[in-house]
């Protein structure tokens, strides 16, 4: 695996001269850009740090981004940032993902940088995964290095955020096997719920918990505080969804903005917002993990680090599959899938720049 991920590397060093490469492992190394775009990383780091200054819910958005990307269809794809058109609802227009995915101008602004540095060499997926870790370190986590490598998908569509993506009432037996279709284990589902530790929620996302909750008098889920449920109707009316679609609460009422495993003490003490966070102290591997995140920060946070780099190798593409999009919203142009399914890039055109401009499109 290791020797793959070397000659994948070397050929996409290669590549640049040589115009086509063959190697085409899906495998991803730490460094990728090292030589193609030294500066890669460093202007990712420096743009979300700049746009963390300015509104902290930065860091959440860009982990949630990545999460959103790597769960839908094939993987870690770049693909939830691709725009609607005219004959196509993209993913990010689905209703998991509208209104409440947020900040996609931040991974625009990271992405123009990188372009005015490197043109057509660093991908939209890998500048998220980037990203996404920076948000990470910014709001209080763990940094950790970030294999790279990632090549863009060319196919985003509703459908697949719909089907793909974990609902918020989802049971633990749900979220085991939404998990396990990406190779991620119970441990990952309990390890990145804690992500939950910082950013924000619509009402729209727990309002039949404090409503209509089936077999109660009050319409309240008995696993929620009642002091809590309380303050959610106090903030999120029975009309919200018609009136106040846009409200926002925080999901950790206890450090909001800061990444740390008080989401778990929380969750201990009937504050989980969701059903599926709450659903994690019903099966008891899951409780046990819970119970030891909350005896250690630091053990929850390297534990994280570690589930993040898991979940950002799920399904990637990498050597010549998929494209290096110019911009993250617009799938390449220049390119052309012709009914054989051939991927054809003009000559002088925004693929063949970054020398990976031919082969098969597989996405
Ligand atoms: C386990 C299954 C999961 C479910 C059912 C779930 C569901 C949700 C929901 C419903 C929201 C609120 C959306 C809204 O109404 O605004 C949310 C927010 C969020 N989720 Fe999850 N999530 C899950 C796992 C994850 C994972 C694995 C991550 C990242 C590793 C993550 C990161 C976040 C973050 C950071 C936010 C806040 C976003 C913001 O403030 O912009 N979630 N999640």
């Amino acid at each position: 695996m290791a020797t793959r991920c070397i000659i994948s590397l070397a050929a996409s060093i290669l590549a640049v001269a040589l115009v086509s490469v063959a190697a085409a492992s899906a495998c991803l190394v730490v460094g990728f850009y090292d030589r193609t775009c030294p500066a890669a990383e460093t202007i990712v780091q420096q743009t979300v740090a700049a746009a963390f200054r300015n509104h902290s819910g930065v860091a959440p958005a860009l982990i949630r981004l990545h999460f959103h990307d790597c769960f839908v269809r094939k993987g870690c794809d770049g693909s939830v940032l691709i725009d609607s058109t005219a004959s196509n609802t993209a993913e990010k227009d689905a209703p998991p993902n509208n209104p409440s995915l947020r900040f996609f101008d931040v991974v625009d602004s990271a992405k123009s940088a990188v372009e005015a540095r490197c043109p057509g060499v660093v991908s939209c997926a890998d500048i998220l995964a980037f990203a996404a870790r920076d948000g990470v370190k910014l709001a209080g986590g763990v940094g950790y290095p970030v294999p790279a490598g990632r090549r863009d998908g060319r196919v985003s569509r509703e459908a697949d955020a719909n089907n793909d993506l974990p609902a918020p009432t989802s049971t633990a037996a749900q979220l085991v096997d939404n998990f396990a279709a990406k190779n991620l284990g119970l441990d990952d589902v309990v390890t990145l719920s804690g992500a939950h530790s910082i950013g924000v929620s619509h009402c729209s996302s727990f309002l039949e918990r404090i409503y209509n909750f089936t077999n109660t008098t009050d319409g309240i889920d008995p696993s929620l505080s009642k002091a809590y449920a309380f303050l959610l109707q106090s903030v999120c009316p029975p009309n919200t969804t018609d009136f106040f679609p846009t409200t926002t609460l925080f999901m950790d009422m206890i450090t909001p903005t800061r990444l740390d495993n008080k989401y778990y003490v929380g969750l201990a003490n009937n504050l989980g917002m969701f059903q599926s966070d709450v659903a994690l102290l019903r099966n008891a591997t899951m409780k046990k993990l819970v119970g030891s995140f909350i005896r250690s920060d630091a053990a929850w946070k390297r534990r994280f680090a570690r589930s993040m780099i898991k979940m950002g190798r799920i399904g990637v593409m990498s050597g010549t599959q998929g494209e290096i999009r110019r911009n993250c919203r617009v799938i390449n142009p220049v390119n052309a899938i012709d009914d054989a399914g051939a991927h054809h890039v003009l000559p002088g055109s925004a693929g063949s720049s970054s020398g990976l401009s031919t082969g098969v499109a597989t996405s």
